[in-house]
């Protein structure tokens, strides 16, 4: 039995987040620059939508660049920038084929013109699909996340658009990059760390954690297919008793 075969279709992660980290060491490893990992990488992202699409995956979140992030060279910087604009160009047509709409986690105002240019385009012309909602997190971090959710309830609270009677968690995840969307069951990441890196610190309260040694370069369907049928077979009880 193949593993995709493994998979129970009523029971799929409504929400999976991926780290995708190991770029960098997928290179070293062959005595290559990191720049090539990064673009290997990239392909992964290109299967691991279609993979996820395909499945019937509701949301998917994938972690492209930290807030973390600019203490890299600036060539490392500039160049997952232009990898960025390369694939947005490239794969919109077949994202907008494919009923997926592109949802940004981050702030792109420190990021290039050219870069944001893409997005916007990436963002109005998928903004009414609705198979399946990629989430690309870019100058993104949970902690940002949550203050920047702090400022706009707030303003909304100043504006007696919100009453702070009413702020809940509820109410407080309408704040959130991710406003309206499933829960994220599963976050995957690759690469052999077990941390998180500020990626979606409020958003993971009951996700279920999977970790691989697995660099991200080498993450195949396969690899998804594994995550999930392990999340399956995982025991979810949020705080409640076994039934
Ligand atoms: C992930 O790979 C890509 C980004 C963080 C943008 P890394 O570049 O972090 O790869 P490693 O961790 O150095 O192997
Ligand atoms: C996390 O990977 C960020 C992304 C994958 C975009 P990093 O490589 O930046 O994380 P650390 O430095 O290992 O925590
Ligand atoms: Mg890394």
């Amino acid at each position: 039995m193949s593993l995709i075969e493994k998979i129970d279709k009523t029971k799929l992660p409504a929400h999976i987040g991926i780290i995708m980290d190991g770029n960098g060491r997928w290179a070293k490893k062959r005595g290559l620059p990191r720049s090539l990992g990064h673009s290997e990488g990239a392909k992964r992202v290109v299967e691991i939508v279609e993979a996820s699409y395909k499945l019937g995956i509701k949301s998917l979140s994938l972690y492209a660049f930290s807030t973390e992030n600019w203490k890299r060279p600036k060539e490392e910087v500039s160049k997952l920038m232009d990898l960025l604009v390369f694939y947005i160009r490239n794969q919109l047509s077949i994202i907008k084929k494919n009923n997926i709409k592109i949802n940004l986690l981050g702030d792109i105002n420190p990021l290039p013109e050219k870069v944001k240019k893409e997005i916007d385009i990436a963002l109005s012309s998928t903004r009414d699909n609705d198979r399946m909602i990629l989430n690309i997190g870019l100058n993104y971090g949970g902690r940002s996340e949550i203050v920047r959710a702090t400022k706009l309830i707030y303003k909304d609270i100043e504006a007696g658009i919100l009453n702070i009677e009413n702020l809940n968690e509820g109410t407080f995840k309408e704040y959130l990059y991710t406003k309206g969307q499933e829960e994220l069951d599963l976050l995957i990441r690759p690469s052999g760390e077990l941390r998180v890196s500020n990626f979606m610190l409020y958003q993971l309260a009951y996700s279920e954690f999977w970790f691989s040694n697995v660099l991200w370069p080498d993450f195949t369907e396969e690899v998804l297919y594994e995550a999930i049928v392990d999340y399956q077979n995982r025991n979810r009880r949020f705080g409640g008793l076994n039934v």
